[in-house]
């Protein structure tokens, strides 16, 4: 059976609702801020509830997983405009499959049976129920709401279908994706259907999210820097397109909206096209300066990022100095969401990005009287 479409009615009236002002492009009081990864290891708090259950049981577990979902929304109480769902872009793949995955230490995300030929697509689940296969993540997002009383939004989230597809045959990171890129040069039409069972998987998994509760969707595309603007005009923008689409329309036929994120990650190539599509913020990794991106995205879309997570070794003046370019450049009361450009890394100093959420607040503060 469906799950009930839980409404803003369902849930405590929402106090901050900063982000989705500003990712609608209204101009806005100063600029909201969260980070991707903010639930992570970089956190003592994480690392104690990681000793106790392995990476998967907490995704799997609506208590774990609203815990930890919430670590730095008490941390940082004040300073960050949403939260984020503790999930994995990889439960995915796990719905597809069965296909077992394995959070290993110093490895990252393990498929002990990728994806060899399109021969192996038979071992799939196609369009699995993503109810049945996916229930913990709503019921983790709507107890995550509740909880979270309304101090800022919840963000759901997917992996992006390429992005998954090559963790499905590369069975781990990789420095190249070789093996993945090579089913889309020798296996097309096998590597096609492979993407658009992930993308109408992916549009069902996202809509789920928001009748569970989820406020704003962001897309994971990890891994489209690794393909060039021909690979990528044929094999990724007409998934990526057509899960905003689908996704908004979708939701519209049951009155609801939400505001969806892409994040297409070092694909330079992506922005023109991203910037037409029916996403309303694009996400930046720190490879792209302000100037470009305005070049490229000409304000049609709000941009959210872009810090190098690497900043955040810096001291705190520097960690001030650099967000002031940032904000400086990207603009702050209207159609800007700051962020990293990628995620935070495991040995962060939690007060250095306590430095950065605060440069960011006091910064769009003074800028807003330019
Ligand atoms: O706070 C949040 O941002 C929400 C939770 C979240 C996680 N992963 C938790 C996680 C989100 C949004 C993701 C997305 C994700 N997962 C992406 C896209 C974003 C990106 O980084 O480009 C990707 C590529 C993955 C796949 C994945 N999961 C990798 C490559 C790794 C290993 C790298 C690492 O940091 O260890 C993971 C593991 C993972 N996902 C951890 C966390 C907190 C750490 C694992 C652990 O606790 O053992």
């Amino acid at each position: 059976a469906a799950n009930p479409i839980l409404r803003d009615s369902d849930f405590p009236a929402l106090k901050n609702n900063l982000i989705i002002r500003a990712a609608k492009g209204e101009t806005i009081e100063r600029t909201p801020v969260w980070i991707m990864r903010q639930a992570g290891r970089y956190l003592p708090e994480f690392r104690e509830a990681r000793k106790r259950n392995d990476f998967f049981t907490i995704c799997r577990n609506p208590e774990l997983a609203c815990e930890v979902t919430l670590q730095p929304i008490d941390r940082y109480a004040g300073l960050l405009d949403a939260s984020i769902i503790f999930s994995d872009i990889l439960v995915i793949p796990q719905a597809m499959a069965s296909q077992e995955v394995q959070m290993l230490e110093k490895v990252g995300p393990f498929f002990p049976q990728p994806l060899i030929t399109p021969a192996d697509l038979a071992r799939l689940t196609l369009a699995p129920n993503v109810h049945e296969t996916l229930q913990y993540v709503f019921d983790a997002i709507t107890l995550t709401r509740t909880k979270l009383d309304g101090r800022v939004p919840l963000i759901g989230f997917t992996g992006a279908p390429w992005t998954l597809m090559a963790y499905m045959i590369e069975g781990q990171g990789s420095k190249t994706y070789a093996k993945a890129k090579a089913w889309l040069y020798k296996y097309p039409v096998a590597s096609k259907k492979l993407l658009s069972a992930i993308t109408d998987l992916v549009v069902e998994y996202l809509v789920a999210q928001v009748k569970a509760g989820a406020q704003m969707l962001q897309v994971f595309d990890s891994n489209s820097g690794e393909l060039g603007p021909d690979l990528f005009n044929e094999f990724l923008v007409p998934g990526l397109l057509q899960i905003a689409e689908k996704v908004k329309s979708k939701l519209k036929d049951i009155f609801l909206d939400v505001p969806i994120i892409i994040f297409a990650r070092n694909s330079h190539y992506a922005l023109e096209t991203l910037s037409k599509s029916a996403y309303n913020v694009i996400q930046v990794d720190f490879t792209l300066s302000p100037e470009f991106v305005h070049s490229q995205v000409q304000r049609r879309k709000v941009i959210q990022g872009n810090a190098d997570p690497s900043l955040l070794y810096a001291d705190p003046e520097n960690i001030r100095k650099v967000a002031e370019k940032m904000l400086d450049g990207f603009g702050t009361s209207q159609g800007y969401i700051a962020n990293l450009g990628h995620g935070m890394y495991p040995d962060h100093d939690p007060e250095h990005l306590k430095a950065y959420l605060q440069s960011i607040n006091e910064n769009s503060d003074s800028l807003q009287e330019k």
